[in-house]
């Protein structure tokens, strides 16, 4: 019997639509069921001053963009000049605030975070909020720092620790501050911290996930030591965004093939930039907040951390490592 294409291409037509429409469903319903909280809190910061890393995009220009047009003094921290400069002129202009700046700032090298932080301490009466979001992912094994870390390391989670302890007497003066660590729900893929003899290779895929992990155990240990001082920490997940971060960057082909096929496969079940500032808004300026200094925050309320990113063990001997890669105080 001769077969009936013309049956089977009207059969296989509807199971395509069947299947886009059981697709399409699934993504609105997951998006309903996933919409992100909006911070409606409407304190003002005009008096308070803000700096946020890597601000001249993405996530973190959005940032700086809603603390600007609450009035606050903002700082861009950000490694290029000229896209610092545009970024700082863009969000005056849209927020008529004058009082946005770029200063100099990039978070691979020790020697710019503490001229960066040496200007901060010169130029400013006080820091309200210090807000570490600069962040790169899928760096080369063997990119590194100008010390020889781990590129990944050094930007996600060692130069922000220095900018930190540089910018601390500043954080105690202006007491109630807040510091706050843009981490990652990509801190969860990490089962065993076994990165943190630093001049190794890493490796690429579970690096940023590490550091993520160690921005987390960084806020809780900064909060616990900071105790009774007044100034607070927090880290937080702004959601799934599609910024600049997701976009192949690997030099390894086949890397590239994931980011892209995962890039196109996440985008629908992306927030929008608007949204992904929400949590750090919140953590900014809630002032229920204080009471839970060290915790990690997500969609604007208390989310559960790994059971790693809660040991109080690793935690203090990432610190005590950090203060030794950095040469700083240990307090
Ligand atoms: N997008 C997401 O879905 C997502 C999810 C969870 C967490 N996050 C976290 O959110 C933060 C912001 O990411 P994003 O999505 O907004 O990425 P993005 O658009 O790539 O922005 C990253 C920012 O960091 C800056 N930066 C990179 N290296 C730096 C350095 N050495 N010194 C100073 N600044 C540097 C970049 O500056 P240049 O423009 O000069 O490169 C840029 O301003 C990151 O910490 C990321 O881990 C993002």
């Amino acid at each position: 019997m001769a077969f009936d294409w013309q049956l089977y291409e009207d059969f296989s037509w509807k199971i395509y639509s069947g299947l886009a429409a059981v697709v399409c469903l699934c993504v609105y319903a997951f998006r309903r069921w996933n919409a992100p909280t909006f911070y409606r809190g409407t304190a003002s910061l005009t008096g308070k001053t803000v700096i946020v890393t890597g601000s001249n995009t993405g996530i973190g220009y959005e940032s700086a963009l809603n603390f600007a047009r609450r009035g606050g003094r903002v700082i861009l921290a950000c490694r290029n000049r000229a896209k610092g400069e545009e970024a700082a002129a863009k969000i005056r202009q849209l927020t008529g605030n004058e009082q946005v700046v770029f200063r100099l700032l990039d978070n691979a090298c020790q020697k710019s975070v503490r001229e960066f932080a040496k200007v901060i301490l010169r130029e400013e009466a006080r820091l309200d909020i210090l807000v570490h979001n600069a962040g790169v992912s899928r760096c080369h094994s063997n990119e590194k720092t100008e010390s020889g870390y781990d590129l990944q390391f050094g930007i996600n989670h060692l130069n922000p620790f220095l900018l930190t302890q540089l910018l601390l007497p500043l954080l105690r003066k202006t007491a109630p501050s807040r510091v706050l660590v843009v981490s990652s729900v990509a801190h969860k893929m990490v089962q065993r911290l076994c990165y943190l003899n630093t001049k190794q290779a890493w490796e690429e895929t579970i690096a940023y996930s590490t550091c993520k992990l160690c921005n987390i155990l960084f806020a809780a240990e900064l909060a616990r030591r900071l105790k009774g001082t007044g100034v607070t920490a927090y880290s937080l997940h702004p959601g799934m965004v599609d910024t600049r971060i997701l976009h192949p960057r690997s030099s390894r082909f086949h890397g590239r093939l994931l980011l892209l096929f995962c890039r196109n496969v996440l985008r629908p079940f992306c927030i929008s930039l608007e949204a992904s500032v929400q949590t750090t808004l919140y953590c900014a300026l809630d002032p229920s907040v204080t009471q839970h200094s060290g915790r990690y925050f997500a969609d604007c309320r208390l989310a559960k951390e790994s059971k790693l990113a809660r040991d109080e063990k690793i935690a203090s001997q990432l610190w005590d490592l950090s203060c030794k890669l950095t040469g700083t105080e240990n307090y």
